[in-house]
């Protein structure tokens, strides 16, 4: 099954794709994620991407295509997946098309997260993972249990991404708007394309897109 989670930053989509990637046992790929992994390791693609992600804005259509182009590839790929973050434009759903018919596979379903502006910088700024297990939290709806530690894994090194700040989410969810959102009428017409209320509980989101997946598996 191909599912793509779509929305601005911040709508709740890394937090899904991974609950959902469990559920039903399909790689969770974002781009963002492997964009940041490049940029640690100081990559040819990470050092390209570097600047461009301070910023806000949006790397380039070829590097990111050719990162989910070779990951696609990959043979835990072979029954599916779940794209958080790409596509972003219409050259990257254009490209992506053609990945996915080249394999003679289909787009299942994209699931756009409706969460007003307003909300989502401080979603954004709030956020923090333990950089030990990957934990996901949030300085005003998902703290740990017990103060500076993980609840999953007891650690107290906790990171924050470098483009979690109000200038910056304000430039990526300007991106959103003026750059990710005219895709919502090309997947519409392809008549695949769901809309769930972000805004809503992380527990209830989450059963709005498993009702949404059973249905259409
Ligand atoms: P990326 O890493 O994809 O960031 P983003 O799209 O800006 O999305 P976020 O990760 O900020 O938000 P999310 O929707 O995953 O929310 P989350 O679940 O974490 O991209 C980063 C950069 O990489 C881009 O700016 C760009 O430069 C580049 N890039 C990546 N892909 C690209 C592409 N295809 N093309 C070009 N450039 C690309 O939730 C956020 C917070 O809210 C969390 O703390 C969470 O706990 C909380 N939360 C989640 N759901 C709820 C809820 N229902 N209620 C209350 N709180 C909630």
């Amino acid at each position: 099954m191909i599912v793509i989670l779509f929305g601005p930053p911040g709508c709740g989509k890394g937090t899904q794709a991974k609950i959902l990637s469990n559920a039903i046992g399909c790689p969770h790929l974002s781009t963002g994620d492997m964009l940041r992994e490049a940029v640690e390791l100081s990559t040819k693609t990470g050092k390209l991407a570097a600047e461009v992600m301070a910023k806000g804005k949006l790397v380039s259509d070829g590097i990111v295509a050719n990162i989910i182009q070779e990951r696609t590839g990959q043979k835990d790929c072979n029954q599916g997946f779940i794209l958080d973050g790409f596509p972003r434009t219409i050259p990257q759903a254009k490209k992506l098309d053609k990945i996915i018919e080249g394999r003679g596979l289909v787009i299942n379903a994209v699931i756009e997260f409706g969460v007003r502006d307003s909300k989502l910088v401080n979603r954004i700024i709030g956020r923090f993972t333990c950089k030990n297990c990957g934990a996901s939290y949030n300085d005003a709806t998902l703290k740990p249990k017990l103060e500076n530690a993980c609840d999953i894994c007891g650690s107290r090194d906790f990171i924050r991404r470098k483009d979690d700040n109000e200038k910056t989410a304000m430039a990526r969810i300007k991106a959103y708007h003026c750059e990710t959102e005219p895709l919502l009428p090309y997947y519409r017409d392809k008549k695949i394309l769901n809309s769930i209320d972000g805004l809503a509980p992380i527990k209830t989101v989450t059963e709005q897109i498993l009702d949404l997946v059973k249905k259409i598996r």
